[in-house]
């Protein structure tokens, strides 16, 4: 039996407006809330319990998943009434866990899209005999991540989160959130008080001389943390760039889900997901973009990279490029929203109107 703990209690504020009405692992990537292939992924690794750390919008997870009978494992779920931190989070899971003291327990951050062959870390990690072991991946740039120096074996040499200068990148591997615990030093993490594992327990750990294992691993791997990473892990999912037995069809170019409406003209491509009751009309073109669930594009309206939220609505010949639109958000016809802009929910942008006359 293996258990896993999966970290999902943040506010997800870099993801905003996605988040404000919804936890970030319950957006929907690919037509099913993106936890929903993160536990695809962790039963074919073979683990068969599950415990859910909730805190910011606790409540939605239990009444989409259940107790996980339809996965074929079993759920678990806790929630801090204050946001604990991933250490608190990890150390409150520790309580509804099973496993004996040297057992080793899976625990993975509830963003994370990646490829890695997660019962070999598990493997890795007994052969070791490790206290901790980290899965980690090369960026070009590391400075929004955790920074891990390993020697030629392997063993943690530091742990840097978040690096604030230049002289604190040394590396350019960094913590990919994905962890094998040995039980009883998830024990050890102070219980009933805010705690960064990142910030505290490993560099604590490594003070104390524990081994921690880091295991360089260079498959697919994506931090769906901000917007464009979002979209993105989202359209590697629908093109099976990274299989998901979670997918809701065949992967492809694009997927529409049923009850969707996508008019005879309408060009769909680069992985997009046209969710459950949205629509897209006649001559609109959309490319490696989601549609969640009621969203409509009108006619001629172009969608590139970009995410519509919940029953919003994109105008007429509307551009809409590396864009987020929050739930219900209206954009009038005519509007170009380009790089990164974000449009709150529920927002209403006017028609713009574009008269090539002289005295314009
Ligand atoms: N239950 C609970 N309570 N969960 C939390 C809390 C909390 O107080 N705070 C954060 N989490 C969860 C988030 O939901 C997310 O799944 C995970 O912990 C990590 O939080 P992020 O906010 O996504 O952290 P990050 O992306 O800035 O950095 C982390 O991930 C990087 C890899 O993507 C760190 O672990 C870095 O070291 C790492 O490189
Ligand atoms: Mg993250």
């Amino acid at each position: 039996m293996t258990e896993a703990v999966l970290l999902v209690g943040g506010r997800g504020t870099r993801l905003r407006p996605l988040t404000v009405n919804t936890p970030k692992p319950m957006v929907p990537a690919a037509g099913v809330p993106f936890l929903a292939h993160q536990l695809a992924r962790l039963k074919e690794a073979g683990v068969d319990h599950v415990v859910l750390a909730t805190s910011y919008l606790a409540e939605v997870f239990e009444p989409y998943f259940g107790d996980g009978t339809a996965l074929g494992m079993r759920l678990t779920y806790i929630t801090e009434d204050e946001p604990l931190g991933t250490g608190g989070a990890i150390r409150s899971a520790a309580d509804a866990l099973e496993s004996g003291p040297s057992d080793p327990v899976l625990v993975l951050n509830g963003d994370i899209l990646t490829g890695l062959d997660i019962a070999d870390l598990v493997r890795r990690h007994r052969a070791a005999g490790a206290a901790v072991t980290l899965h980690l991946t090369r960026v070009e740039d590391p400075r929004a991540f955790g920074l891990v120096p390993t020697d030629a074996t392997g063993r943690v040499l530091a742990f840097t989160e978040k690096p604030t200068g230049p002289d604190e990148i040394v590396t350019d591997q960094v913590n990919a959130g994905c962890y094998v615990f040995r039980r009883d030093v998830i024990d050890a993490i102070p219980a009933g008080r805010a705690v960064s594992v990142e910030r505290e327990t490993f560099p604590g750990l490594l003070a104390d001389g524990a081994h921690l294992l880091g295991v360089v691993d260079r498959t697919y791997w994506l931090d769906l943390g901000r917007p464009d990473a979002f979209v993105q892990a989202s359209a590697d999912l629908v093109r099976g760039v990274v299989p998901s037995s979670a997918l809701p069809g065949t992967p492809g170019e694009y997927l529409v889900l049923p009850g969707a409406r996508v008019a005879e003209g309408a060009k769909l491509g680069g992985g997009t997901v046209v969710g459950a009751g949205a629509e897209v009309a006649a001559d609109a073109v959309v490319e490696g973009s989601v549609l969640l669930a009621g969203a409509r594009v009108a006619e001629g309206a172009w969608i590139g990279r970009s995410l519509l939220g919940a029953g919003a609505r994109i105008g007429p010949r509307t551009v809409v490029d590396g864009a987020v639109v929050g739930d219900g958000a209206v954009v009038g016809a005519g509007n170009e929203l380009r790089g990164g802009v974000r449009v709150w929910c529920d927002t209403r942008l006017p028609d713009v109107s574009v008269r090539f006359s002289s005295d314009c």
